[in-house]
């Protein structure tokens, strides 16, 4: 994919449904009792892999590509699911095989799970530990997928997680469903809270309380779930591309409808606004316990930015973005605690740090994060994407203000979240 520079960026974006609530809901929708119909599902190839590997488990689903609101509707199994015939394919998504796992674990016979080469390298001992402690077993190639899980009835745990993961949160509250008694989550550090809200949404009742160690939440086993009719709200994570687009140029303008404003996601706002874009929220409502809102986005200057600590965790998806930009801002972006990018789709550290010295950036690259000074006008370049969607997006959006054309090889990796996305940038740059 070839990027040109813009002069300016102005319009109306409306997002795909958001990709984490649509893995969770195609997951809770598959193991409720009766149908749910979800609207706006994402487009992403990972939420179709969830899909795919709901329909192994024989949850019978349709998509009707016709209907304008992108709406699949989905016939429960309930928590029974029956035994897969053929290797569960997660694809590209880690959080297909991670959340998943949990609800296979629960299952009283054995499946595969299987991934793409990128997958294959990701660590999953993060989900292996706990679940063993809950009484599944599960065979790895050393900590790493394919995944033999031997499910069955499970033991309710109290645990601790040591890192800070909405994925592994999601999986052992999936778990918790399947287990005897009252599983215990800590977290000390706040994830999103799609899982909890999602459970609810379909009718568990879990407790959550905050204390000294953290964010806790209880969920008690044997509950069942009924299916529920819902409108998954935009992905900020998605939007935060055109968002980032937005904040490089000086009276930029765009409209965003419908967009995910859980508080758990929403730093990325405060972030740019902190940075100098400005963002007004004109609508706001309530779906399902998630919030949606629609925002009025206009640049102005670009300040630097510290991110560290909560923040990284808060901002995970969308530092490499923020990273991509950093040279267009006044003071730069630094970014600390971030050890977790180093095993996304990609290394995404590494990633940035490569293609962001090859327009032309001083990077400094560290072992947890990265140090971009601003003030650095960058040049197009041939660039990788890493196999990795957020790359290919992220510097998508860097080469709108370089001097020259941007060549991205492997951009089509754009579809794993977002099949979309150059049309819909292409639709909002003003050249
Ligand atoms: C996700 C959680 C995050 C995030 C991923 C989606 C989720 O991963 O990076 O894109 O939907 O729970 P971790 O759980 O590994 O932090």
């Amino acid at each position: 994919m070839t990027v040109r520079p813009a002069r300016n960026v102005r319009g109306r974006v409306r997002l795909p449904g958001d990709k984490s609530i649509s893995h969770r809901y195609a997951m809770l929708a598959g193991i409720a009792e009766g149908p749910s119909r979800i609207e706006n599902y994402s487009t992403g190839a990972d939420c179709a892999s969830t899909l795919g590997c709901m329909r192994a488990l024989g949850v019978a689903w349709e998509r009707n590509d016709n209907d304008k609101d992108g709406a699949i509707e989905v016939k429960g199994s309930g928590l029974a699911l029956a035994a897969p015939a053929v290797a569960l394919d997660c694809g590209n998504s880690g959080s297909t095989m991670r959340m998943l796992s949990g609800i296979v674990a629960g299952q009283n016979f054995s499946s595969e799970m299987i991934g793409d080469e990128s997958l294959s390298r990701r660590p999953m001992e993060r989900v292996i530990t706990p679940l063993s402690a809950m009484g599944a077993q599960i065979a790895s190639q050393a900590g790493k997928p394919p995944l033999r899980i031997t499910g069955g009835a499970l033991k309710a745990i109290d645990y601790t997680m040591p890192v800070a993961s909405a994925q592994v949160k999601s999986c052992l509250l999936f778990a918790g469903l399947f287990a005897d008694g009252e599983t215990r989550i800590i977290e000390p550090l706040r994830t999103r809270d799609h899982g909890e809200v999602a459970l609810r949404a379909f009718g568990a009742k879990l407790d959550r309380r905050s204390s000294g160690q953290g964010n806790e939440i209880i969920i008690r086993g044997g509950q069942r779930l009924r299916g529920i009719e819902a409108r998954i709200p935009g992905d900020l994570s998605s939007a935060a591309f055109f968002l980032c687009a937005a904040a490089l140029f000086p009276g930029s303008q765009l409209t965003v409808p419908g967009l995910l404003m859980n508080p758990t996601r929403a730093r990325l706002l405060d972030m740019l606004m902190l940075m100098g874009l400005r963002i007004s929220v004109t609508q706001l409502d309530e779906i399902h316990g998630e919030l949606v809102g629609s925002l009025q986005v206009e640049g102005a200057g670009l300040k630097g930015a510290t991110i560290a600590g909560a923040d990284s965790a808060a901002l995970i998806d969308e530092i490499p973005v923020l990273a991509a930009i950093a040279p267009y801002t006044e003071q730069g972006i630094e970014v600390r605690d971030a050890r977790e990018l180093r095993v996304k789709e990609s290394d995404r550290i590494a990633a940035v740090a490569a293609n962001l010295r090859l327009m032309g950036a001083q990077v400094e690259e560290r072992e947890d994060g990265l140090k971009i000074p601003g003030r650095q006008p960058l040049h197009g370049a041939e660039l990788d994407a890493f196999g990795d969607h957020r790359i290919a997006m992220a510097f998508a959006v860097a080469a709108l203000r370089a001097k020259g054309e941007t060549l991205i090889r492997g951009a089509e990796s754009a579809a794993i979240s977002y099949p979309a996305f150059f049309q819909t940038l292409e639709a909002v740059t003003e050249r």
